[in-house]
């Protein structure tokens, strides 16, 4: 290593620097998510909703920590992949926000697209954690394994939000918020 540089450039073909490469996309993906949820949870107007996000931001945020210090042991690659999809969902919940009318129905178009994020972020961290796994990491295992089961306890947790919201809401409702127009 020359001058104490961390950095090194992608192989594919090697196993543990496509482990370091999903880390890295994960801790950036855990700081996006901090940042999309403390922007979006003022948004909900079910209380159970608003303080889920608020809360699953903190640990979004305590997760990048917990990634960037097991990036600390490995050292960052350069040019790494950057993973776009999680920028679009929040893009597309905002938009969501922004045009519908505060309530349980724009509430559940929340859960929905926080639902796909969380469900791309337990995708990865399970990945990781089987990486992990693979390569006898067992502290890092065990750390992105709780971090994959936070992110399961958060998305059930939305799911029962949603499922108390969706009884009450009038069929009236549903169809202004689809465009459908009575016979
Ligand atoms: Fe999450």
């Amino acid at each position: 290593m020359s001058g104490g540089r961390k950095e090194r450039a992608v192989k594919t073909n090697d196993f543990e620097t496509m482990y370091v490469a999903g880390l890295q996309e994960a801790e950036a993906l855990a700081m996006t998510v901090a940042e999309g949820l403390t922007e979006l949870y003022p948004s909900a107007d079910d209380p159970e909703l608003r303080e889920t996000l608020r809360a699953h931001a903190i640990d979004a945020r305590a997760n990048a920590i917990r990634l960037k210090s097991l990036l600390n042991c490995h050292g960052r690659l350069l040019d790494a992949d950057v993973d776009g999809s999680v920028d679009a969902l929040f893009a597309l919940a905002r938009h969501s926000m922004a045009t519908t009318e505060r309530g349980p129905l724009r509430d559940m178009a929340l859960i929905s697209l926080v639902q796909r994020i969380e469900h791309h972020e337990i995708a990865i961290y399970g990945t990781l954690a089987a990486y992990a796994k693979v390569l006898g990491r067992q502290d890092e295992k065990v750390t992105l394994g709780a971090i994959l089961e936070e992110d399961r306890a958060t998305d059930e947790d939305l799911t029962a939000i949603a499922s108390r919201l969706a009884v009450p809401v009038p069929m009236a409702a549903v169809d202004r918020s689809l465009g459908v127009v009575a016979a």
